[in-house]
């Protein structure tokens, strides 16, 4: 089976998924976009407003400065595949809860194997957090590590700051274009010792 029926038969699981309490209080499961194929993997945190709406990852102000960056690089979001740590928008936004994210972790690990993409690109604390746990993303942003995923091999992560964040700060701003702008260097380097 191709990579994209197996991620449309996965859809079709996680749109039926009610296995915590999120589920009750969000319009709709927000499985992820973008290519099958994809080199890339961008892992924000959960759906906001605009996304449970829509039913698409980072369509809301975040993704807009997302797409701007991607443009910088020259990629668009076919290129590439977005998904989040959690499927569904928590209330209010607030952070997704440890045990929330544990429940979601088997559609998102499912998601990486069937894609295998050569770079996961971290966006935020909780994404950061889900596959590099012990580390400060203050320390760690615009830096590729290879480190093993439960239940998988060795991956390459590339940790940034969440956009959302980024938004409304100058400098955070400025430092997250800096590090995006390394995304197609690293993702050369990972070519080159294929
Ligand atoms: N923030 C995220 O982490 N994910 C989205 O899909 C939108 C905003």
């Amino acid at each position: 089976m191709s990579k994209q029926m197996q991620l449309e038969k996965l859809n079709i699981e996680m749109l039926a998924c009610a296995k915590c309490s999120l589920r009750k209080g969000c319009l709709q499961v927000v499985p992820g976009a973008g290519s099958a194929e994809a080199k890339i993997m961008f892992i924000g945190e959960a759906p906001g407003k605009k996304e449970d709406e829509t039913g698409a990852p980072f369509v809301g102000a975040a993704g807009k400065f997302l797409d701007e960056m991607l443009e910088a690089i020259k990629l668009k979001r076919k290129d590439i595949y977005i998904a989040n740590v959690c499927k569904c928008r928590p209330p209010e936004n607030r952070d997704p809860l440890p045990a929330e994210v544990a429940i979601c972790w088997p559609w998102l690990l499912a998601q990486i194997k069937i894609i295998q993409p050569r770079l996961i690109v971290t966006l935020g604390r909780h994404s950061m957090e889900r596959f590099l746990p012990g580390f400060k993303i203050s320390q760690i942003h615009g830096k590729a590590m290879r480190r093993g995923i439960e239940g998988m091999g060795k991956q390459v992560f590339y940790t940034l700051y969440h956009p959302a964040a980024a938004l409304y700060n100058g400098s955070m701003r400025e430092m997250l274009f800096k590090d995006f702008k390394r995304i197609p260097k690293i993702i050369a380097k990972i070519e080159e010792k294929k």
